[in-house]
Formats: C-alpha cells, structure tokens, sequence
C-alpha cells in the first residue's frame, strides 16, 4: 500500500501509543487474544515481529491469550499438511520463546466448541457484501489462482471476531493488514449488543494494538518465508542457521553501508543482525566497512546464533517432553473451553435460546 493517508493506520498508529502507556500503568485490564495457524514451525521473522511482543505484553502483567488457530488453516488450502505435528511444532517454538503456560492460556479451535458455536448468531451480523469487501479475503481469494473460494474463506473473519470476542478480549496485536479484521470485530460486537442484547454489553469491542517490530526480511532481502528457502527458523541448528547465511544474498559493492531503498539485501542482514546483538544496524555496517561480505555474514550469523542459544536449549528440552506438551494444550484448552461455555451460556441466554 503506498497510498499516502492511510487514515485509519494513521488512527490506529496514535491510539497504540496511547494504549501502550495505559498497558504499563494497567495491565490487569488488558486481555489480548493472539495467535497463528499451525502451518510450520516459526522463524525469526515471526519471532521478532509477534513472539517476542507476546512475552513482553505476559511480562507485562497482560492476561495472554494464544489461539493454535487450526480452523484457519483450512480457508485457503485443500490439504491441510502434518497438522498434529505442526501444532507441535507450534506449541514448542511459544514455550522456548518463553510463553508461560502458568500465567498464558494456549489453545486451540477445534478443542473449544462453544467458541465455534458463537459463529452462528455472528454470521447473522453481517452481509455478504461486508464479507466479499474484506481486503484480506480478497487477496487470498485471488492468491488461489481463480480457484472458486470456499464458503469459509469468506467467512474467517468472522470466526476470528468469535476467537476474539469469546475470551472478552480487547487487545490484539495486529499488523496492519489485519486492521480490517478488526474493524469487523468491533462491528459484530456492536450488533449483537443492539440486536439481539438490547443494548446490554454482552460483548466489548476491542482494540488494535499495532506491532512495534521493523519487518524483518529474508536472507535474500525478500519476504521472509519457509517457502523461499530464506527463512532462519527458531528449531534450525546452528550450523544449518550458518549454512542459510553463508548462501544469502548480498551485491558487488564491497564496503558494507546500511542502504535499505538501494541494498535490500545486505541491508536485511544488517537488521538481522542488530536486531539480535541490540545494536543499529548504521553502527555495524561501519564496523564491517570495507571487510565485506563475508565478515557481514560472519557477523550475522554469531549475532543470531547467540540470540537464539537459550531459546533453542529450551526448546530441545522440551522436545524430550511429549506428556508436558500434550498437559500443557489439554490445560488451555480446558480453561478456553470454560470461558467459551460461559459466554456461549449468555448469548443464548439474552437471545432467548435457554428452553
Ligand atoms: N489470522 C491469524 C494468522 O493468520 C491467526 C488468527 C486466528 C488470529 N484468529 C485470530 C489472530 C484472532 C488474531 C486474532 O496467523
């Protein structure tokens, strides 16, 4: 998008910073519903954008959260993959990153039923219109190359308003392609209130809370994603992490200079790097100067390495631990399943279902 007012942005941008002090000062009246589709283990792409922002919020004091949003992974694919294992693979890279289950709450879609159930009365909500307007909806309409879009792509986004409304959360930490998501939540919940609550605050509505992180690139100065082979992932060795470095991409220039708009490539792993260590990337390029690439990676690949030795020590531990992991899910989901069937119990209550 490079419209140049990109108001509700904008908006949503001001509100953040706001809603960041209130979190500082208040975090017992924040509840934030997150999550991710278990389509493959995370990288460190999605570590510094979201992960790493979930366990500062839970540090925090911010009652987290976390939906293993399995549903999802079926609105734009036929074949759903290793589902259990990348539900695994899922749960193990929250719980390196430090996600703790003793203070957050991991679950998933298909374990809490009465989540699901509050699809119902919400797609009465909506029009389809509304629905086929959704940006998101639209570019993964098209993503699927013609292919006629499913009844549930075009419904998600509603079933994301329920992963949100269910639990009474009212802060999700999104980018900003997931505004529109939200602006549907908060329309759900508004309309269910006048139409079928009289009024009553059945449902909150939430709020934005826009990700602080820079986007971090490939190692080829492009989306980082498993699919391009340029993702470092949190499970990765060291040495297989060293490998994909000493692969990446860089240019013929030899001194090494911070230059986003001219060098994506070397300028990615500039940012990878300072991301890492904690420093600015204009300091390391100066640093590296005129030693080139091959000291660029060098660096690079320590800076990671050691950024995710404890997280990757966590993690193999509790690969070793199948009975933690499957306690761990179980007790999410009972606890989700608790809440959901106390607000489905409301709705059909104000709905006049209860005979
Ligand atoms: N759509 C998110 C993703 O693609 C996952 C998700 C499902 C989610 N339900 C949500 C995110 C509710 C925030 C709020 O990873």
């Amino acid at each position: 998008m490079t419209s140049t007012v990109d108001e509700p942005f904008t908006t949503a941008a001001a509100r953040s910073a706001q809603l960041e002090t209130e979190i500082l000062e208040h975090p017992e009246r924040f509840r934030v519903l997150t999550g991710d589709r278990p389509t493959g283990a995370l990288h460190l792409g999605h570590y510094l954008g979201t992960l790493a922002n979930r366990v500062r919020l839970q540090t925090a004091g911010v009652d987290v959260f976390v939906l293993i949003a399995d549903y999802q992974v079926i609105t734009d694919r036929d074949s759903v993959g290793n589902l259990t294992g990348n539900v695994r693979e899922l749960l193990l890279d929250y719980l390196a990153a430090g996600i703790d289950p003793a203070r957050a709450t991991i679950f998933t879609h298909s374990a809490v039923p009465a989540l699901n159930q509050l699809l119902l009365p919400f797609l009465s909500l909506v029009t389809v219109a509304e629905l086929q307007r959704n940006p998101t909806v639209k570019a993964e309409a098209e993503a699927t190359g013609g292919r006629s879009t499913s009844g549930l792509l075009l419904t998600y986004p509603v079933h994301q308003a329920a992963d949100i409304l269910f639990c009474g959360g009212n802060l999700v930490p999104v980018g900003r392609d997931q505004l529109p998501h939200l602006e549907l939540t908060r329309l759900i919940a508004r309309r269910f209130n006048q139409r079928y609550a009289a009024g009553q605050q059945v449902f909150r509505e939430p709020e934005a809370l826009l990700s602080p992180a820079p986007l971090l690139l490939g190692t080829d100065g492009t989306k980082m994603s498993k699919s391009r082979g340029n993702a470092i992932e949190l499970r990765d060795t060291e040495d297989r992490t060293a490998a994909l470095i000493r692969r990446a991409k860089t240019d013929s220039q030899r001194t090494v200079t911070y230059d986003p708009d001219n060098r994506p490539e070397v300028a990615s792993l500039l940012l990878t790097a300072a991301l890492c260590a904690g420093r600015s990337p204009v300091d390391l390029a100066d640093e590296i100067g005129d030693r080139g690439a091959g000291a660029l990676k060098a660096v690079v690949t320590e800076a990671v390495n050691e950024h995710l030795r404890p997280l990757r020590r966590r993690r193999a531990e509790l690969a070793r631990d199948p009975e933690y992991l499957r306690g761990v899910l179980a007790d999410g989901n009972a606890r989700a399943g608790g809440i959901a069937d106390q607000t489905l119990t409301r709705v059909r209550d104000v709905m006049q279902m209860i005979y």
